[in-house]
């Protein structure tokens, strides 16, 4: 059987619509749909219509929102609503990224009003989780991953809880140029799977992993069959080497 692999790009704050537009050009010039491959894009809100509109003849490209508030409509202004996203294109929604718990300052509570929020859009939530520098020094990871996994997918039912993607992205690996090692990333996966289990998922969950993806480690990463995939910020905003990575092992 074709091992199922998703590879997601995070262009973070890059690429607005006329770099997105010339990106997704030449990538799907480039990437053939593959069987078992999933590859989501995460642009800007500004650029989410234009990849949804130049990849929509390709049912394995996903274009998804960086983030979503959860209520859907009213005056908030600045925000983004699950029904807009959704009407812009997006087929899910990044939740709880580091940058937005840590720069931003979003919540445990206030990913599960996310990821609640995207469900009932029918939208799929990609729910990031990660200790902190400090955490892993001192041998917390396991107890903040799971806080951020029973606090983002508190109240679930079972149905749904199988319908969350996860990415466990260290906070320290993240654009550091530092990756966790394939053991540790794929020990982590199966603390996350455990739980998922236990919250009632049902079929195997995707759980990728982020933190310095690049052409040069993914293959060694994935070769943990733990990984169901790759979250990618810094490498996968140029579209020839992103091509490059999405077609690693195929
Ligand atoms: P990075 O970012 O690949 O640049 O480390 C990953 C992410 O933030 O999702």
């Amino acid at each position: 059987m074709t091992r199922r692999l998703t590879f997601a790009a995070n262009w973070k704050m890059h690429h607005g619509p006329l770099a997105a537009r010339a990106f997704i050009d030449r990538f799907l010039e480039l990437v053939p749909p593959r069987e078992g491959r999933e590859l989501w894009v995460f642009p800007p809100a500004a650029s989410l219509h234009v990849v949804a509109d130049a990849a929509r003849s390709r049912a394995d490209v996903k274009p998804g929102a960086q983030n979503v508030y959860w209520e859907p409509k009213g005056a908030f202004t600045g925000e983004l609503s699950v029904p807009i996203a959704r009407e812009a294109g997006a087929r899910g929604g990044l939740v709880g990224h580091s940058e937005r718990r840590h720069v931003f300052g979003e919540t445990d509570e206030d990913t599960r009003r996310k990821v609640l929020a995207l469900l009932d859009g029918g939208l799929t939530p990609l729910l990031c989780v990660g200790e902190k520098l400090a955490e892993r020094d001192e041998g917390r990871t396991e107890d903040v991953v799971l806080r951020q996994l029973r606090a983002g997918l508190g109240g679930l039912d079972p149905e749904r809880v199988s319908r969350v993607m996860i990415a466990y992205e260290p906070v320290w690996a993240i654009g550091t140029g530092r990756n966790a090692t394939p053991r540790d990333a794929a020990a982590v996966h199966a603390v996350i799977r455990a739980e998922l289990g236990r919250l009632g998922a049902t079929g195997r969950s995707t759980i990728l992993y982020g933190g310095s993806v690049n052409l040069g480690n993914a293959l060694s990463l994935l070769a943990e069959e733990e990984l169901d995939g790759v979250l990618v910020g810094g490498a996968s905003l140029e579209a020839d080497a992103w091509a490059e990575l999405v077609g690693i092992g195929a």
